[in-house]
């Protein structure tokens, strides 16, 4: 039996990729992008957006709500995930990344079912108030506004509306509740909210693999 080392898993992760997600042009070249304009590789990995497409098509979204775009991998798994008339909100605090990831979307052929808002999601989440509701939330931003970004999710959703929250194992930091860390402290409350908040019912995965030792947590807004 292998040991559950980081090579280990990134092998398992590897094959797991190449056999159910396959060779991917426009993904990769989402990835090449990034690399090149310096971005962070912290998008999700391949395993982990072929969930967020399927979720997408599970819950028959028309309206997905993304907050922190990146280079647009995720988007564009999602985004895939929608019929003709579906559309993903996603929203961007740095100019440069959107206008990266607006390229990356056109060249994947969703461009036009994708609408990037530039600011801090703070800012632009309270501007969409009153649009339909979303059917689908992917929060992967700044993890010390998560409790934030949850109570947004709920208010711009409706009952059955579903919740993926990125991040939240940490390599088990999660766990340490004397964290000092502001990223753990905002995940933790995130997941505290999860837990506790009537307008929610969770859980969540750890994942190792390719992004190392980590999790997603997935929500229904009750
Ligand atoms: C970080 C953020 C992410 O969304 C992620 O998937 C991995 C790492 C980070 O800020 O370190
Ligand atoms: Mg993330």
């Amino acid at each position: 039996m292998a040991e559950p080392t980081k090579q280990n898993w990134r092998r398992a992760d590897a094959y797991l990729a190449e056999t159910l997600v396959g060779h991917d042009p426009a993904l990769e070249a989402v990835i090449a992008s990034q690399e090149r304009e310096g971005l962070p590789p912290i998008e999700v990995a391949p395993v982990s957006g072929k969930l967020l497409n399927l979720l997408v098509r599970i819950c028959g979204a028309r309206r997905v709500l993304e907050i922190g775009t990146l280079g647009g991998y995720s988007t564009i798994w999602m985004a895939r995930g929608l019929g003709p008339d579906g559309e993903v909100v996603t929203i961007e605090a740095e100019a440069r990344n959107a206008a990266i990831a607006r390229a990356n979307i056109d060249a994947a052929g969703v461009g036009q079912r994708v609408d990037i808002l530039v600011g801090r999601a703070a800012d632009v989440l309270p501007t969409l108030e009153g649009s339909t509701p979303f059917d689908l939330v992917f929060i992967d931003a700044d993890k010390e506004s998560n409790t934030i970004y949850l109570d947004w999710a709920a208010r711009l959703g409706r009952p059955g509306t579903v919740i993926v929250l990125d991040n939240v194992g940490r390599e088990g930091e999660i766990a340490n509740g004397r964290s000092t860390n502001p990223q753990v402290i905002g995940t933790r409350d995130a997941l505290a909210m999860l837990g506790s908040d009537p307008r929610f019912d969770g859980t969540a995965l750890q994942t190792v693999g390719l992004k190392g030792w980590d999790g997603v947590a997935i929500a229904l807004v009750v």
